[in-house]
C-alpha cells in the first residue's frame, strides 16, 4: 500500500483511469443500487427511541463524498444529542437524522466537480465540516456532523467532501473512528494551544476518550503525564500505557496537592480539564505557575464557583476549546503516521446493537474509546 491508498482503493483508482470523461453533472464512482441500514434519532426521549431502519443508499451531489462507513465511534456529547439534551441548537433534531460524529469508511463516489477527494480513498471527518482552518466560530454548528448533519451510524453516509481527511496507510479504520470527537480535541489542546514540549508535565483528567488520546500524544511529544480515575484498575491501566504518575480523585478529594507532591513539588505545566467547572478548582491547585489549563469537559455547574483568584498567584493560562479544524485532524494522523500510535479501544460494538454503545459510555465504565463496528 502506498500514498494512503489500500490495497484495493488503488485497483478501484486504477480502473476509474481508464473510465471515460464524465459528463459534468455525472457523479465520479458507482453508487450501489438498492438499500442501506441506518440507524436515526427517532424520537429523541431515550437511547431505546434510537431506530434502525432501511433506506435508499443516495447519491452524492456536488461537494459531497458517499462514503461505505467501516466503524463509528461514540463521544459523551452523542448521548445528549440521543436525548434532545444537547444544548446547540435547542430542541430535537429531525427524526431521520443520522447519529454519531466520528467514523471511517472507503469513499465510493463523490459529486460532479469535486477534485480533492477520489472515490478509492480511505477517510475520516472532522465533525465541523465547514472549520477546515484558522479560529473557531460558533457558526459551525451550522455543518456539525451528527448533530445538525448526518453522521457516521449508517453502511453508507452522505457527507460534506470538504471535511474529510485521507488516512494515512499505518492508520487503520478502527482508530480512525476515534478522532473527530476526541483525538483531535486532544491534539488541539496540546500541540496548538498548550504547545506542549518535552520538558512539560501533562495533566489529563479521567480515563475516557479525551483523556486517553490526552496520554498518548503527550507521550509522543515526550512529556510526562499524569493521570487521574476514581478507580484504581483503570490507574494501574494507565501506568501499563505509560502515565508517570496516577492519582485516585475519589481517594483523595483534594488530589491537586497530590499532584504536586507526586511532580516534586513542581505541579503540572499542561492540564487538560476533561470535567469542566466542578474540577476547575482541584485543577489550579495541581497546576504549576505558569501553567496553560485547557477546559475542554461540559460538566455540569458546580454549586460554588471556583476560585478565580487562585490563577493570579501562579499567572494561570485559561483556554477553552470546541474539538478541532480538519487541518488539526490532518495533523493528528500524520502524527500517528509518524509515531506508529494507536487510539486506546475498550470496547467494539456490533452494528445492529449500537444503542449499547450509548449504554457503555453513559455507564462510564470505558478506559479510552468505544466504537461500532459497521462493516
Ligand atoms: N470542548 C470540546 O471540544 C470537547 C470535545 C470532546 C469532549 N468534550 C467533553 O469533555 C468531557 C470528556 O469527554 P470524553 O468523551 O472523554 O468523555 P468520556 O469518554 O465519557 O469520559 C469521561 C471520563 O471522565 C472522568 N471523570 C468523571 N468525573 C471526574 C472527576 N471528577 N475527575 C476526573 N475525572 C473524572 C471519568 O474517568 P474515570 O472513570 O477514570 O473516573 C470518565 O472516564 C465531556 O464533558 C465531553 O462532553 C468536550
Amino acid at each position: 500500500m502506498t500514498n494512503g491508498l489500500t490495497r484495493r482503493s488503488a485497483l478501484v483508482l486504477a480502473a476509474g483511469a481508464a473510465a471515460p470523461a464524465m459528463a459534468k453533472d455525472d457523479v465520479n464512482g458507482v453508487v450501489p443500487k438498492g438499500k442501506m441500514r441506518v440507524w436515526q434519532l427517532g424520537e429523541q426521549k431515550s437511547f431505546d427511541t434510537l431506530e434502525l431502519v432501511e433506506r435508499k443508499i443516495p447519491t452524492p451531489g456536488p461537494g459531497q463524498a458517499l462514503i461505505k462507513v467501516m466503524y463509528a465511534g461514540i463521544a459523551a456529547r452523542d448521548q445528549g444529542i440521543a436525548m434532545e439534551r444537547f444544548p446547540v441548537p435547542r430542541g430535537p433534531r429531525p427524526k431521520t437524522l443520522i447519529p454519531l460524529s466520528e467514523g471511517a469508511g472507503d469513499v465510493i463516489a463523490v459529486g460532479a466537480g469535486e477534485q480533492r477527494i477520489k472515490p478509492g480513498v480511505r477517510v475520516t471527518s472532522n465533525h465541523w465540516a465547514n472549520w477546515i482552518n484558522g479560529p473557531w466560530s460558533p457558526d459551525n454548528y451550522a455543518a456539525d456532523v451528527g448533530n445538525t448533519i448526518d453522521g457516521w451510524l449508517a453502511e453508507y453516509t452522505l457527507l460534506p467532501a470538504q471535511c474529510l481527511s485521507v488516512l494515512p496507510d499505518s492508520v487503520d479504520y478502527r482508530d480512525a473512528a476515534t478522532l473527530a470527537g476526541s483525538g483531535v480535541t486532544a491534539w488541539h489542546a496540546l500541540h496548538e494551544v498548550a504547545r506542549v514540549r518535552s520538558d512539560d508535565i501533562v495533566l489529563t483528567l479521567g480515563t475516557g476518550g479525551v483523556s486517553s488520546f490526552g496520554l498518548i500524544l503527550a507521550k509522543a511529544a515526550g512529556a510526562k503525564v499524569v493521570i487521574t480515575s476514581s478507580s484504581d484498575e483503570k490507574l494501574a491501566r494507565a501506568r501499563e500505557l505509560g502515565a508517570d504518575v496516577t492519582v485516585n480523585y475519589r481517594a483523595n478529594p483534594e488530589w491537586g496537592k497530590e499532584v504536586v507532591e507526586k511532580t516534586g513539588g513542581r505541579g503540572a505545566s499542561v492540564i487538560l480539564e476533561n470535567v469542566g467547572p466542578t474540577t476547575l478548582d482541584q485543577s489550579m491547585a495541581a497546576a504549576a505557575v505558569n501553567a496553560r489549563i485547557v477546559m475542554i469537559g461540559t460538566g455540569r455547574e458546580p454549586e460554588k464557583p471556583p476560585r478565580i483568584n487562585g490563577m493570579y498567584l501562579k499567572n494561570l493560562m485559561l483556554k477553552a476549546i470546541s474539538a478541532g479544524s480538519v487541518e488539526m485532524v490532518d495533523a493528528l494522523l500524520a502524527t500517528m503516521a509518524h509515531n506508529r500510535l494507536k487510539a486506546i479501544i475498550a470496547k467494539e460494538i456490533r452494528f445492529a446493537e449500537a444503542r449499547q454503545a450509548y449504554y457503555e459510555i453513559r455507564d462510564g465504565d470505558p478506559f479510552g474509546k468505544i466504537v461500532v463496528k459497521v462493516s
